[in-house]
């Protein structure tokens, strides 16, 4: 039976319509579920919107809405959007839905009846924005550390959960598994955190109503957060046992970004271990984009739309770009200069001329029938090696979540390929009848190290993949044959291609 493989991200709020941050996290992870499949293993791919709290309330509220009625309405914005993005949800989740709404008020009370959640006061300075509370030692001028704004100072009968409980428990666990909390330098920065000491964590609030009530005292909506977390069981379906949950919890991994790793790495896996389940098997929290060197914000109305950005580039281009730009982890900065270079550079010279050069050449030698090859040059060998070493390298960036070099990988022998051409000349070859059997060789190399090379370019890049494989020939191999020198059978017909990606004319641009 395959090995069941589960990755999620986070679940987007409602209040704000999609850009290419969320876009960013959504992309990663639609790489790795469809790298996983394409490895054969059994995927559960999640993604969904987080629709409770006093921030969509209000936002609700100012729109003249029901939160629900915005929420439906925002909803619709992502869920085109991953269409278009080619993204290959297994679920979509929303916190509003009765199955998730269950499944919290069934954790919620588990946590409760064990002792972890106890009913307490609450006294400390609120950020509305970013619906936490900070100690005095916290604030910054009295303003928000994270986001700078004003807080006000609240009083509030709450339920506590137990975190400080957790403290030690946690941190033994971060020390035992050196890759829950990745990259090293946020799990790094956790761990401070940690040591500094866990206080117990107020799950509910009186001041609001938009939410999922305590089980028992619906006075008491439960906080955000332990309501937002608990989608990654939920969506399992949390806790009906025998089904998605036991197959594929504990998660593989949860892709975030770098403002919500505390929430993931401090509050989900105590929440996890009051309730005695085992802890996700890793948490990575990628960087930020700014937007030609700013931040990217409402107010200054540089959000990049990622609508607009597929309809002009092709989505091809833009699931490439976000991951091969900037190494997952770091921040990143988004330019269209940058975008065009890169569609230009990468994609239709290096990645399409390859295929457009060996399709034609197949074409006019060979009349489009794959040849069967002879006996290998070193020249041959090598080309061969670096394909083979390939297939290695990005399996093992991408158990690393390092896109951006397993791209790097590929284009590699991308680069490989078109200097193979130069080297062996096919065309010289050509002349000679006595070297049929050499460009037959040769030919068959370079259309067999690319079956190889969009064969993993499924993962990021669907639609150019699978025009490619189509030009190729190729049908009906699977498992570990998709990785293997050799998939392409000789004989097997081979189109000539069209350009995969136009060059974008970058005087028009400017
Ligand atoms: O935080 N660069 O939702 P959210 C890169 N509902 N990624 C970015 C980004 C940027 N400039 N801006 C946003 C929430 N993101 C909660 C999550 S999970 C249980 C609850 C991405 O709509 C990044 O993944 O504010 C970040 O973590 C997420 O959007 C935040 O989305």
């Amino acid at each position: 039976m395959s090995r069941p493989f589960y990755v999620t991200t986070p679940i987007y709020y409602v209040n704000d319509v999609p850009h290419i941050g969320h876009a960013y996290t959504t992309v990663a992870a639609d790489v790795l579920a469809r790298y996983r499949r394409l490895k054969g293993d059994d995927v559960f791919f999640l993604t969904g919107t987080d629709e409770h709290g006093q921030k969509v309330e209000k936002v609700a509220t100012a729109a003249g809405e029901t939160p629900l009625e915005l929420a439906d309405r925002v909803v619709t914005r992502f869920q085109a959007l991953w269409e278009k993005l080619e993204i290959s949800t297994t679920d979509f989740i929303r916190t509003t839905q009765e199955r998730h709404k269950q499944g919290v008020s069934h954790l919620f009370a588990k946590v409760l009846a064990q002792g972890d959640i106890y009913l307490g006061e609450y006294e400390d300075w609120y950020c509305t924005p970013c619906e936490t509370f900070w100690t005095e030692t916290q604030l910054i001028d009295y303003k928000c550390p994270d986001c700078n704004r004003p807080t006000e100072k609240l009083k509030e009968e709450s339920y506590f959960f137990r975190m400080s409980k957790y403290q030690e428990q946690l941190l033994a666990h971060i020390e035992a598994n050196p890759d829950f909390i990745q990259p090293k330098s946020r799990r790094n920065e956790i761990v401070s955190f940690v040591k500094e000491g866990l206080r117990d964590l107020s799950v509910s609030r009186t001041s609001f109503t938009w939410g999922i009530p305590v089980p028992g005292n619906p006075r008491h909506i439960i906080y955000v957060w332990f309501d937002a977390l608990a989608n990654y069981i939920t969506g399992l379906g949390y806790p009906d046992e025998g089904g998605n949950f036991d197959r594929y919890w504990p998660v593989d991994v949860h892709l975030i970004g770098k403002d919500i790793l505390r929430f993931h790495a401090v509050y989900w896996p105590t929440f996890l271990m009051a309730a005695g389940m085992p802890l996700p098997g890793k948490v990575f929290a990628h960087g930020w984009w700014t937007v030609e060197g700013q931040k990217m914000s409402k107010s200054l109305q540089n959000v990049v739309e990622p609508n607009m950005l597929i309809d002009k580039y092709g989505v091809d281009a833009v699931r490439y770009f976000l991951l091969r730009e900037v190494p997952f982890g770091l921040d990143g900065d988004f330019s269209h200069t940058a975008l065009v270079h890169r569609i230009n550079s990468d994609l239709a010279n290096d990645l399409g001329n390859l295929l457009s050069r060996s399709t034609a050449m197949l074409a006019k030698y060979f009349g489009g029938v794959a040849p069967q090859p002879g006996e290998a040059t070193e020249l041959d060998s090598a080309y061969r090696n670096a394909t083979e070493a390939m297939v290695l390298q990005v399996d093992r960036h991408l158990s690393d979540m390092a896109f951006s070099k397993a791209l790097q990988s590929v284009w590699e022998v991308i680069s490989a390929g078109n200097k193979y051409i130069d080297e062996t000349a096919p065309w010289t070859l050509a002349k000679n009848p006595a070297q049929r059997e050499r460009l037959g060789t040769v030919m068959y190399y370079l259309l067999e190290s690319q079956r190889m090379v969009h064969t993993l370019l499924a993962a990021f890049m669907p639609t150019t993949s699978a025009k490619a494989l189509a030009c190729l020939g190729v049908t009906g191999i699977s498992g570990e044959a998709l990785f293997t020198w050799g998939g392409l059978a000789p004989g097997t017909i081979v189109q000539k291609a069209e350009p995969l990606f136009p060059r974008i004319d970058t005087k028009e641009e400017s």
